[in-house]
């Protein structure tokens, strides 16, 4: 069983797709990360956004694992665990570029059909996983919220993090532009997607409306 769950930075994807996995006995997909592994990977060899040719290069090589721990899912890059510093504002910054170029996200999908065919069930969260990743999913969502909750939220998960915010509001703006506004697989509603504003809804009651669809 595949459920994806796609929609804007902040807009409780991560936690609800976290929870909800665990509530199904699911594997818990975060295809946010992957991106994010890639623009680090990047940024720690000097290789600028705009570089296709050793972007793809970075996306080909890459080896990215997800490690389960009681409270968390730690995120390996090259078997060093990153989970932290994949959410440092440089990434942040440059992480839409690094996952606008199609050799980037042609390897990235790939990586991720392969993760998920290994798994009988699946809860995956991002941007286009129910619209070109998993097109045939059991369950599509797409997870919405005011842009202020959005932004609210976010600074709160960087401060429980230990990591600084900076223009949390002007990150999340520009960064939504850049995602719903690319020519390859930008954010949308996937087709036959549920769409869910949880601006007024707790992270339980998003979770129990889900639930509550899956027949
Ligand atoms: O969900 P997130 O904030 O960790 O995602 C980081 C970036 O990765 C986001 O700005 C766009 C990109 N992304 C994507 O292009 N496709 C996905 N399926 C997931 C993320």
């Amino acid at each position: 069983m595949i459920v994806t769950l796609d929609g804007p930075a902040g807009s409780g994807k991560s936690t609800t797709a976290r929870a909800l996995a665990k509530k199904l006995g699911a594997l818990y997909l975060d295809t946010g990360a992957m991106y994010r592994a890639v623009t680090l990977k990047a940024i720690q060899g000097g290789v600028e956004p705009t570089d296709r040719e050793r972007l793809e290069k970075i996306s080909s090589e890459i080896s990215i694992d997800f490690r389960e721990t009681n409270d968390d899912q730690l995120v390996l890059v090259d078997g060093v665990d990153r989970t932290l510093d994949i959410r440092r504002p440089e990434v942040e910054k440059a992480v839409s570029a690094v996952s606008s170029h199609a050799g980037v996200r042609e390897r990235m999908v790939a990586l991720q059909r392969k993760i998920a065919s290994s798994h009988p069930k699946v809860v995956v969260e991002g941007r286009d996983t129910g619209s070109v990743v998993f097109p045939n999913a059991d369950y599509k969502f797409y997870l919405s919220a005011s842009p202020e909750v959005r932004a609210a939220r976010r600074g709160r998960q960087n401060e429980e993090r230990g990591t600084k915010s900076g223009d949390v509001i002007g990150e999340i703006n520009k960064r939504d532009a850049m995602d719903s506004g690319r020519a390859v697989s930008p954010l949308v509603v996937p087709p036959g997607g549920v769409e869910l504003d949880n601006s007024n809804l707790s992270l339980d009651e998003t979770i129990q409306k889900i639930i509550d669809s899956l027949v």
